[in-house]
């Protein structure tokens, strides 16, 4: 198996290397370095098979030999950086695309999208199933990255239908764990980072919006079994366990055993009200569901981020 890996040294893409290179296939990870960085894969650069390019997606993409699997990952995730990153966004989910899709095309590879529950939009559906055509507002802020990501699943299906190309695609739900960014600005790092220094909390509106919450492992897990199926999808990845933003916030506070204050910031324009996946149909096709709690998730995160913080403290000290 030679597999390649788009936005390989993001925050998912790292885990999706490192757990393909386990299985025993060889992984080229390529990445621009705009949301992620070669940090993140540096602990797999002596292992065998696994490579490193540094190219944008967007320009002239070549990848030598064959390929069995490309897993399309690029595209800035986080909401502030989608909104530093307007164009690039729309430019990787696009032309990005129509690039990764034509790569597998021409090595006869198996292609997964990486979609989002985004494009679900502010859903008026809940739970979300696939079926649900969702609720976008396509001149809103988060447009940039809600229908980009609309539009990569038409092109795949588009591939799909009229290219003949082995196509599927998961719908990712939020997911956490260690090697988010303290300052990425979603929504755990931050509440992590903040109880962690004892700043106050920023909890945007009143809390009550709801959010899913599925640890990278799993989400990892059901990404891999895509790739291995032979599924179309659409398929949400995720876990149905839902928190409201306070609930999680307040978890979140006493685990890392802090004091900070919950304050509350204005929401953002669009910001969706409800998040919670329908799994049922990843369970049934490919016998996957989320198996982490999201106290032993939150865990294994916590102390990633003291050590990642006591780290840049060093380092700021020694400036
Ligand atoms: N993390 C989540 O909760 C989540 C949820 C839904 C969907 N996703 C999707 O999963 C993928 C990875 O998300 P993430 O959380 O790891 O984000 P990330 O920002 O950590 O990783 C994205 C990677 O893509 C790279 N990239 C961006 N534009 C590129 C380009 N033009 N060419 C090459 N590389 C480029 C970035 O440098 C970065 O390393 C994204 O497509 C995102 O939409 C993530």
């Amino acid at each position: 198996m030679r597999a390649l890996v788009t936005g390989g040294a993001g925050f998912l893409g790292s885990y999706l290397c490192e757990r393909l290179l386990e299985e025993g296939a060889e992984v080229v990870c390529m990445d621009s370095f705009l949301t992620g960085g070669p940090r993140n894969v540096e602990h797999l650069m002596e292992r065998p098979g696994f490579r490193l390019v540094e190219s944008d997606l967007t320009g002239f993409v070549h990848v030598p030999d064959r390929l069995d699997l490309v897993l399309h990952f690029a595209s800035a995730a986080s909401p502030a950086d989608y909104l530093r990153y307007p164009i690039e966004t729309l430019r990787v989910g696009s032309v990005g695309t129509l690039h990764a899709l034509g790569l597998a095309r021409e090595k006869g590879a198996r292609f997964v999208l990486a979609s989002t529950s985004e494009v679900y939009g502010d859903p008026l559906e809940h739970p979300q199933k696939e079926t649900y055509w969702g609720n976008v507002n396509p001149v809103g802020p988060r447009s940039v990255y809600d229908e980009a990501k609309r539009f990569a699943e038409s092109l795949t299906t588009a591939y799909r239908h009229a290219r003949g190309t082995d196509t599927g695609i998961v719908r990712i739900f939020n997911t956490y764990g260690p090697r988010m960014r303290p300052f990425d600005g979603r929504a755990i790092p931050t509440f992590i980072r903040q109880s962690l220094t004892g700043e106050p909390i920023t909890i945007t509106g009143d809390g009550s919006q709801t959010r899913s919450i599925c640890y990278v492992e799993d989400t990892v897990s059901g990404i891999l079994a895509m790739a291995r199926s032979d599924f179309a999808g659409p398929v949400n990845i995720g876990n149905p366990d839902e928190v409201t933003m306070l609930e999680l916030a307040t978890l979140i506070r006493d685990l890392t055993g802090s004091s900070s204050e919950i304050t509350f910031v204005d929401r953002p324009a669009d910001d969706p009200k409800v998040r919670r996946p329908d799994t049922t149909l990843a369970a049934e096709r490919l016998g996957w569901r989320a198996l982490v709690p999201a106290e032993e998730g939150l865990r294994r995160t916590i102390e990633w981020f003291r050590a990642e913080l006591g780290a840049l403290e060093l380092l700021e000290r020694a400036i």
